[in-house]
C-alpha cells in the first residue's frame, strides 16, 4: 500500500513539483515505464544533459541477455530518440564497460561510438573512471576501469570549467624562464581534472566493494546492483549544464544522477522499468528534498603532498583568492 502511493502520486515541495509521469511543468520527473515510451514523450531539443548508464547485456537481474547485435540495435532505436530531444547546446554522457561472450572481451564504447557518430553527435572526450577493487581475473588482467563517452550534439556546447576545477599537485610551480619568471604558473581556481577520473571513485570504490557489509559503509549504498556514485554525475552536470536545465537519465536506477541534478538546482527526469528501483529512487529524491538524503560530499579530491617538496605547498596568494579552490 505506501510502495502504490509512492509510485503513484505527484509530491509538492516548496515550490518543485515531483511527478511520476511526464508533464512538462514538474521540476522532477520520475516515470516507471520503458525507456523508449517514456524518450518518445520528451519536446524536440529539450534536454541539455542525458548521462547514463544502459544495461551492459550481461545478464543482471534487471536484463535478459542476447546477441551483441540485437542489444545494439535496442540501443539504437533509444539512442535516436535521446540525439531528437537533446538541445542544440547539449550534452549526452554514456558510461559503459564491457561485453563479455565466452571470455572474450567486446569494449563496449568501441561499439557504441559509431552509433552516437552516425547519429551526428560530436565526441569531446572518452573519460576512464578507474577503480581499484573489482572481480579478480584469472585468464586476463583484471578489468579495473569503465569509460564515460562525453558527447555533443554540436560546436557550440556548455562547458563550465572553472565549476568543477580540482587542486594541482604542486600549486606553488612558477614559471623560471621567460618575462613571467617567478610568477606563479598555475590557476589559483585549480587545475582541469582531466579525462582520467581516479580520486573521484577511491572512496566510493572501498566503500563499497571492498568492505564486507556494503550498506552500512557506505552513504549512498541502495538495493541496485550498479549504481552511480553521485559524485560522478555532479561533476557531469555542473561542468555541462546551467541551473534549471533539464537532466535526463533513462536508465535511471536508483535515480543517483537525478539526485546530482536536483541538489545542483537543475530540473531532472528519469526512467526506469523496475518498479522497486524506482520506488527507492523515489524515497530518495524525497529524502533530498527534505534535507536528509546523505550522499557523499562532491570532493575537490585531497592530495597530500610530501611535506619536503616546497611545490606541493599553497601559495600564499591564493589562500585568500576568491573562488579559489585551495582556501
Ligand atoms: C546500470 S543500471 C543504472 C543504474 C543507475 N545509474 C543508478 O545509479 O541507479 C540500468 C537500469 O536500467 C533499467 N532498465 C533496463 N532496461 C530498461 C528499459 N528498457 N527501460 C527502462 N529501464 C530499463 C534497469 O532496471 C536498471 O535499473
Amino acid at each position: 500500500m505506501e510502495f502504490i502511493s509512492i509510485i503513484m502520486s505527484n509530491l509538492i515541495y516548496g515550490n518543485l513539483l515531483m511527478a511520476n509521469k511526464f508533464t512538462s511543468d514538474a521540476d522532477i520527473v520520475l516515470e516507471c515505464n520503458d525507456t523508449v515510451n517514456f524518450s518518445k514523450k520528451l519536446p524536440n531539443d529539450s534536454v541539455q544533459l542525458i548521462i547514463t548508464s544502459p544495461p551492459y547485456n550481461i545478464g543482471k537481474s534487471y536484463e535478459t541477455r542476447v546477441s551483441i547485435i540485437d542489444y545494439l540495435d535496442t540501443q539504437s532505436e533509444l539512442i535516436n530518440e535521446l540525439v531528437r530531444v537533446l538541445s542544440p547546446k547539449g550534452s549526452l554522457c554514456w558510461q559503459v564497460g564491457n561485453y563479455i561472450e565466452k571470455s572474450e572481451v567486446f569494449p563496449l564504447d568501441i561499439y557504441f561510438y559509431p552509433i552516437f557518430k552516425d547519429a551526428g553527435l560530436k565526441l569531446r572526450n572518452r573519460i576512464v573512471w578507474h577503480f581499484g577493487h573489482g572481480l579478480h581475473a584469472s585468464k586476463r588482467f583484471s578489468g579495473r576501469y569503465e569509460t564515460l563517452l562525453w558527447f555533443t550534439k554540436t560546436d557550440d556546447y556548455i562547458f563550465n570549467l572553472d565549476d568543477v576545477r580540482i587542486p594541482s599537485k604542486y600549486p606553488n610551480k612558477r614559471h623560471f624562464k621567460g618575462n613571467k619568471k617567478g610568477e606563479l604558473s598555475g590557476n589559483p581556481l585549480g587545475k582541469n581534472p582531466s579525462d582520467f577520473w581516479d580520486q573521484l571513485h577511491e572512496d566510493f570504490d572501498s566503500g563499497l566493494w571492498n568492505i564486507p557489509n556494503v550498506k552500512s559503509n557506505h552513504v549512498e549504498k541502495t538495493d541496485h546492483p550498479c549504481q552511480f556514485p553521485v559524485e560522478l554525475v555532479e561533476r557531469c552536470v555542473l561542468a555541462l549544464s546551467n541551473k534549471d536545465d533539464i537532466v535526463f537519465d533513462p536508465y535511471a536506477g536508483v535515480a543517483s544522477s537525478l539526485v546530482a541534478a536536483v541538489k545542483h538546482g537543475r530540473k531532472a527526469y528519469g526512467v526506469d522499468r523496475d518498479k522497486n528501483y524506482v520506488s527507492i529512487a523515489r524515497e530518495r529524491l524525497q529524502h533530498l528534498l527534505e534535507g536528509t538524503l546523505e550522499t557523499r560530499p562532491i570532493g575537490k579530491p585531497v592530495y597530500k603532498p610530501t611535506e619536503s617538496s616546497s611545490l606541493a605547498q599553497i601559495p600564499f596568494e591564493w589562500l585568500q583568492l576568491e573562488g579559489s579552490v585551495y582556501k
